[in-house]
């Protein structure tokens, strides 16, 4: 379970998060929705203990995430912009997390199954397609077998095969009893896959529940998140 309470983060004059408040249940899959700069990012650092909030609190299961006392076990994250040093092979780059978590070797190669990347599980990272360095992304947030995914922007870049391949795992991942939340900008793709959806725009919620709730009204979700983010944009 994930709880964020009253959150808030400044850069500098910069207000990028401005009291949050939110939670995401087991067994759904939740969007965090919002334009470019809305503060979707911001959260989500906060939330996985790589920025300090300036008020408030985000907590995984109870306990802010350097408090979790097995990480990667409790909760598994693909970041924006993160990615492998490229001159490694995908298998070395998944077992030094492993190794690094206390996490059993085979669980690198059960992993590099799940994500459909056996075969290319020697090649160097920097031949990899952007779909390829996704689907790596997402073997190492499930290292640790976690009941909570966070994945910001999953599914940026990748062609209709990735996405589909992206939705129906974390559809599946949810139906199991295990908690999604990830973050995206493409409303369509969101229709899609999300149950739940948490509307964000200028750092503050605009809108949060089951999808129905939020394009009730709308001729589609699309036209939802410019009704309710319209002339509010983060940047
Ligand atoms: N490290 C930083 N230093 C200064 N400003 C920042 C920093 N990180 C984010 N911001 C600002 O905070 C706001 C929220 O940014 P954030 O990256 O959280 O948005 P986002 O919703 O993830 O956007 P995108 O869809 O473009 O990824 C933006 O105005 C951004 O410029
Ligand atoms: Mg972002």
């Amino acid at each position: 379970m994930i709880e964020v309470s009253r959150l808030s983060k400044r850069y500098g004059q910069k207000v990028a998060v401005n009291d949050v408040s939110f939670t995401v249940e087991p067994g759904r899959v939740t969007g965090f929705l919002g334009p470019n700069g809305a503060g979707k990012s911001t959260t989500l650092r906060v939330l996985l203990g790589l920025d300090h909030p300036d008020g408030g609190t985000a907590l995984i299961d109870g306990r802010r995430y350097r408090d979790l006392r097995h990480p990667l076990r409790t909760v598994g994250a693909l970041l924006d912009g993160a990615g492998p040093v490229p001159e490694r092979r995908a298998i070395d780059h998944l077992t030094w997390i492993a190794q690094s978590n206390r996490i059993p070797r085979r669980r690198v190669r059960e992993v590099l199954e799940l994500v459909g990347l056996s075969d290319a599980a020697r090649q160097r990272v920097k031949g990899y397609s952007l779909g390829m360095a996704q689907r790596l992304g997402i073997a190492a947030a499930l290292l640790g077998d976690p009941e909570i995914l966070v994945l910001d922007e999953p599914v940026n870049g990748l062609d209709p095969d990735g996405i589909r391949w992206v939705r129906n795992f974390l559809r599946e991942y949810a139906a199991s009893g295990r908690t999604v939340l990830l973050s995206s900008h493409l409303m369509t793709e969101m229709a899609d896959t999300a149950d739940d959806a948490i509307v964000i725009a200028g750092g503050r919620i605009v809108a949060h529940g089951p999808l129905g709730d939020i394009t009730a009204g709308h001729p589609s979700l699309e036209a939802a998140f410019f009704a309710l983010t319209g002339g509010r944009v983060g940047w």
